[in-house]
């Protein structure tokens, strides 16, 4: 136990290091979000760069979080401060607060309708019924969506209240394969409705007309977003990995099961979206009808939808924990407040913020700055602007700051490991990520009409 007043907690196996960075990379972003950015930004040559983006920038970003997080044991904000005392790097870990906030309030917005659809799901409502209407109906209230982002709230607080360890550690171990399992035999039957050939090749045949800067950037956001990074998540879980656990290992992992989830995602979504006669860039909803209509073609569909919602809720929870953990670990290591008391006052202030995100797809929405919606605000800030510059601050800091030697004394565990592909991933993380970062950040925005 560390010898400051504020003891650390920490992770208990190395299944359990996987399984919560797992749990916090695989959630809305694969499965919500990732068939609808796919489907408003043109299918397979977006599904191209995304997983070109996730190889080149994304696992070396990964790799370097939790090399920052396990060297100086700190929260995001602590962690750059304690490597980098007297300087501004700080404000790096200042930044990813920033943008949990903002990810949150309105993650939570759609953490809430998979409850909703859960209930919807144990009464059969969709049975008889045209998902379009009901998710209309639902979305444009104002009492029960926000009620259920403040459940949602609750849930997630209760949890990073109760310790990392016991709570994420224990139930992600033995959901997450279930969701893999449940999406697979949702493909197979998305896979097998009449007309699903369409959806297949939206997904898979690159059509590059489509591709601008913009969407190179909503591609690395995608991407940034998907896998936790650049924001200080997996500082703050890296700073609870164990000494002896081989970092590179756990980012490959962990990487691999959240590109395989969206994949998935994608080919049991998009052939059921042309099958079932949806529109791929119907935008936020989209999972939200498509799904409901994919299990009423489905023997059994009525407990399958129960099920899959709940792993839905359970996958998106893993991934709330995480990003409300970042804010936590900084109010309270740094502010030096009590963890209760920080999950409290982080927790109650993101759902104030989160209630004009959920508002958004109100009819009170005649709220609009530079015609958005407060929710369309957040998500583009968050994943297209903070994380890509987070993502590109966190490379430059290990690549010029901290340095060849130390990093690598980190990553290979004081040279227990060989470390054969250093070489090639500092000079990724030195020269080709902060550049391509930069690039596609500026050129993405320099066109940017949104
Ligand atoms: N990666 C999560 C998902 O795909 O749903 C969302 C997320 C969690 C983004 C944590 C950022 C973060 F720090």
């Amino acid at each position: 136990m560390a010898s400051t007043n504020l003891p650390r907690d920490s992770f208990g196996s190395k299944f359990g290091v996987v399984a919560a960075s797992a749990g916090s990379a695989i959630g809305l972003g694969n499965i919500w979000r990732f068939p609808y950015v796919v489907g408003e930004n043109g299918g397979g040559a977006f599904l191209l760069i995304y997983l070109a983006f996730i190889i080149t920038i994304g696992l070396p970003v990964m790799l370097s979080e939790f090399t920052i997080g396990r060297k100086a044991q700190r929260n995001a904000f602590g962690s750059f401060r304690k490597l980098a005392p007297k300087s501004y790097w700080p404000l790096v870990g200042l930044m990813g607060i920033i943008a949990a906030f903002a990810i949150l309030a309105f993650y939570s917005t759609i953490a809430g309708w998979t409850l909703e659809y859960i209930i919807n799901s144990v009464s059969n409502s969709f049975a008889g019924n045209d998902p379009e209407v009901i998710f209309e109906n639902f979305k444009s209230g104002t009492f029960r969506p926000i009620l259920w982002q403040l459940i949602f709230m609750i849930m997630t607080a209760w949890i990073v209240f109760s310790g990392v360890k016991h709570g994420i550690e224990r139930y992600t171990k033995i959901l997450m394969p279930f969701l893999l399992l449940l999406i697979i035999i949702m493909c197979i039957r998305s896979l097998t409705l009449d007309g699903a050939a369409e959806g297949v090749e939206f997904l898979f045949r690159p059509d590059f007309s489509k591709i601008s800067w913009p969407v190179i950037l909503k591609a690395l956001g995608q991407a940034a977003f998907s896998l936790s990074i650049g924001m200080g998540t997996l500082i703050t879980y890296g700073s609870y990995i164990n000494k002896k656990e081989n970092l590179t290992k756990t980012a490959i992992q962990v990487s691999a099961a959240d590109t395989i989830i969206a994949v998935l995602a994608g080919v049991m979504i998009f052939p059921a979206v042309f099958a079932l006669g949806f529109q791929p860039d119907d935008g936020p909803g989209l999972v939200f009808v498509v799904l409901p209509g994919l299990f009423l073609e489905m023997p059994g569909g009525y407990v399958f939808s129960i099920i899959f919602f709940v792993l839905l809720a359970v996958a998106a929870l893993t991934s709330t924990v995480s990003v409300l953990e970042v804010v936590v670990a900084y109010f309270s290591e740094e502010l030096n407040i009590s963890r209760k008391r920080a999950t409290v006052i982080a927790a109650s202030s993101i759902w104030v913020l989160g209630i004009f995100a959920t508002l958004s797809f109100s009819d009170l929405s005649g709220f609009k700055i530079l015609d958005k919606t407060i929710f369309d605000l957040l998500e583009y800030f968050a994943a297209n602007m903070l994380l890509p510059l987070g993502a590109m601050l966190i490379v430059i800091f290990l690549g010029w700051h901290l340095g060849y030697k130390k990093t690598r004394l980190e990553i290979t565990n004081e040279g227990l490991f060989k470390g054969r592909m250093f070489g090639v991933y500092f000079f990724i993380i030195k020269f080709i990520a902060p550049i391509a970062i930069a690039l596609v950040f500026l050129y993405g925005i320099g066109l940017i009409n949104f």
